[in-house]
């Protein structure tokens, strides 16, 4: 919500896509599953915050107790703790200009039509290189990947249609400045000013 609000043009972007997938008389029900699978600009900017701001940026205490490791061009000692959800994203041979929040980067276009774009990350690591791990990889992989991208996609695309999301009067600036507790948070909490859009 940050980001939107910082980046008023997502927001209105966001807004657009939410109202052309979801028909105007259907604009007081409940958005449907398959609506939110219809909209790419809402995954990109989901991936993109999980990219810039992933909620846990350490991974359960892995290591490898056995041995040295080597795989591919990395030795891993001995009991090498691996712990680098942060750093991942934001490498900048693979993500350019990487602390800029830009979901454009996980978007293509096919003709007219823009779509999310699979190969830019696979957050599974199942299926493509690992260029991004919001969720942890492998078999430690975080159980509720598909549960928790539902709900993240209906409550943006709930909060975004039904309120117009801005600063709080006196109040401009917008901090990301992070602080570690359990998961990652706000250092200074968002103060924000919301108004009920009008759906007639
Ligand atoms: C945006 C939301 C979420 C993010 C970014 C997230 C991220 C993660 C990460 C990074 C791990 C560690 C994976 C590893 O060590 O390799 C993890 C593990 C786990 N997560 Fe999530 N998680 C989210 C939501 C949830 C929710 C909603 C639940 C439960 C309803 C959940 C349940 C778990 C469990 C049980 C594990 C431990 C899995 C294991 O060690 O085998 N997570 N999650």
């Amino acid at each position: 919500m940050a980001n939107i609000i910082k980046h008023p043009h997502i927001q209105k972007r966001l807004l657009d896509e939410i109202n052309s997938v979801v028909p105007k008389e259907m604009a007081t029900e409940d958005i449907e599953e398959d609506s939110l699978l219809n909209m790419p600009y809402l995954k990109a900017v989901i991936y993109e915050t999980l990219r810039r701001h992933p909620p846990v940026e350490t991974l359960l205490p892995h290591s490898n107790p056995q041995g040295d490791e080597t795989i591919g061009p990395y030795h891993i000692p001995k009991g090498s703790m691996i712990n680098a959800i942060l750093d991942v994203g934001m490498d900048e041979n693979v993500w350019p200009d990487p602390n800029e929040f830009n979901p454009e980067r996980f978007l293509m276009k096919k003709g007219q039509v823009v779509e999310f774009d699979e190969n830019v990350a696979d957050i599974t690591g199942n299926k493509r290189e690992v260029k991004l791990i919001p969720f942890g990889l492998g078999r430690r992989l975080c159980p509720a990947i598909a549960m928790a991208m539902l709900h993240i996609r209906y409550y943006l695309a709930c909060l975004v249609r039904e309120f117009e999301w801005k600063t709080a009067e006196g109040n401009d600036e917008v901090d990301l400045t992070r602080k570690y507790i359990f998961s990652i948070v706000m250092k200074n909490q968002l103060n924000a000013r919301v108004r009920l859009r009008n759906h007639t």
